[in-house]
């Protein structure tokens, strides 16, 4: 199969067709990477930032059409499609700024005849692999800091949304990137396309977005020729609102972070802990604002829920809820699939240890509410998992805040801020959330490799 089809999830319909890369596109793709490297990490550190800022520029300039394309390639509602293009330009420009800060140290010497230097050079060509449920932000958030700190870089898209991608490589040749530099390979074999890379001790670095379950293979494919790693994989977010958090604000965050995306993003409140005493009087607030969500034709720009990705996120969404019911949770809004792949907006209520939903990262709309009444055993249930990605604390308590920001094993931690990420902050996790940061200076260096001169003076 030369080519396949791009299926947006709201209608059944094809949005598009792309190349369906083989092994040896692959081969190509690197020989043409490795071949630019040299060149591009000759540039100046200026030179790459002024194709940056071009490339940033032609991005805001067609952010409605990048917007219309992602919405109809993997559902998402057109307004967050919007928001996400200005994201995606904001690692962009961050970075376009950043790579001429890849300072050196000079470190004090031991004997009086020499200096020791320390320098920063790209790590190489990288292997980057993004997911589709930011296809336009994952992609720039990796791209960006690659070629601002000098590396080549081939993209392989999720086959969900690989028209993004391929338009966001398009703008920067407009910019005048050079088109070895920067490369996308859309493929629905993504097996057979990575081994290539894996197998070539040149491709210096994988960059990997999405589940916990493909970073770990994609992670022993990279010890083969020892790459530098970043994965950014799977979280299972605790939300934790205290008995003296605002509810009306904490309400509106949860909102914000469990329904943006369908549910479909690895920062989503994943399991809401509530303190006995204001549960009542939060599920109620919280009831209300699940009722009131518009779901529908994501092209619509009142719309805020659209549909899951495909067949498989809506039956894993529909098995969590189902799981939970079985065993004693009660839906008091949704509960049950729509048309096509659409899924009701859920609050579950009187969920327990024991229900999938609070051990596996449900990746959909639903809401599972459980009660608490201390505070050490909130921390604990909030790190009893293998992720450790994203958690969020509701609390008015500045002791509090410090103490329980401190406790979460996670790797970022809104409090009383359910939105925390940007382009020019660390965002990644622990344990099995993954390895490495991506965003502000943090995700520069995960490009660039530390080199020590010691030059002995005659
Ligand atoms: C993600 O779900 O991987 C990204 C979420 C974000 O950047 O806010």
């Amino acid at each position: 199969m030369a080519s396949f089809d791009v299926i947006n999830p709201a209608t059944g319909a094809s949005v598009g067709t792309v190349l369906n890369a083989n092994a040896d596109d692959a081969r190509n793709a690197i020989e043409g990477a490795v071949a630019a490297f040299p060149l591009w990490k000759a540039k100046t550190a200026f030179e790459r930032s002024n194709l940056l800022r071009r490339w940033r520029d032609l991005i805001l300039k067609n952010e409605d059409a990048i917007a219309r394309l992602m919405t109809s390639e993997m559902g998402k509602p057109i307004t967050e499609s919007r928001g996400e293009v200005k994201y995606a330009a904001g690692f962009v420009d961050w970075y376009a700024e950043e790579g001429k800060r890849a300072y050196g140290d000079i470190v004090p010497s031991h004997v009086a005849n020499k200096r020791l230097l320390v320098i920063r050079q790209p790590v190489g060509p990288v292997y980057a692999v993004t997911p589709w449920n930011f296809p336009a932000a994952m992609v720039t958030r990796k791209v960006a800091p690659a070629l601002a700190a000098g590396c080549t870089v081939v993209l392989k898209p999720a086959e969900q949304s690989p028209l993004t991608a391929v338009l966001l490589a398009e703008l920067w040749i407009e910019a005048g990137g050079p088109a070895d530099v920067f490369q996308v390979l859309t493929t629905a074999d993504p097996v057979a396309v990575s081994e290539p890379f894996f197998a070539d001790a040149r491709v210096r670095k994988l960059t990997f977005t999405g589940s916990t379950e493909v970073g770990k293979l994609l992670y022993a494919q990279a010890a083969r020729t020892v790459k530098r790693v970043s994965l950014e994989l799977g979280g299972h977010a605790p939300f934790l609102v205290f008995e003296d958090a605002e509810i009306a604000a904490a309400v509106a965050q949860v909102m914000a972070t469990k329904f943006r995306n369908a549910g479909q993003t690895c920062v989503c409140a994943n399991r809401i802990y509530v303190h006995e005493s204001i549960r009542d009087a939060f599920v109620a607030k919280m009831s209300d604002a699940v009722r009131a969500l518009r779901v529908g034709d994501p092209t619509d720009d009142t719309t805020q829920v659209g549909p899951l990705v495909d067949r498989a996120g809506l039956d894993k969404v529909a098995a969590h809820v189902a799981d939970a019911v079985a065993k004693g949770a009660r839906a008091v809004v949704g509960g049950q699939a729509g048309q096509g792949l659409f899924f009701a907006p859920t609050l579950l209520v009187d969920v327990a240890a024991g229900m999938r939903i609070l051990d596996e990262e449900t990746f959909g709309p639903v809401a599972p509410v459980v009660g608490f009444t201390s505070e050490a055993d909130v921390i604990a249930a909030a790190n009893n998992t293998p992720y450790g990605l994203a958690a969020y604390l509701w609390t008015r308590d500045l002791g509090r805040a410090f103490r329980v920001s401190e406790a979460l094993d996670y790797g970022i931690v809104g409090v009383n801020d359910g939105l925390p990420a940007t382009p020019h902050a660390p965002f990644g996790g622990v344990k099995a959330s993954g390895v490495g940061r991506e965003g502000g200076r943090w995700g520069l260096e995960e490009y660039l490799d530390v080199k020590y001169v010691s030059i002995a003076l005659p």
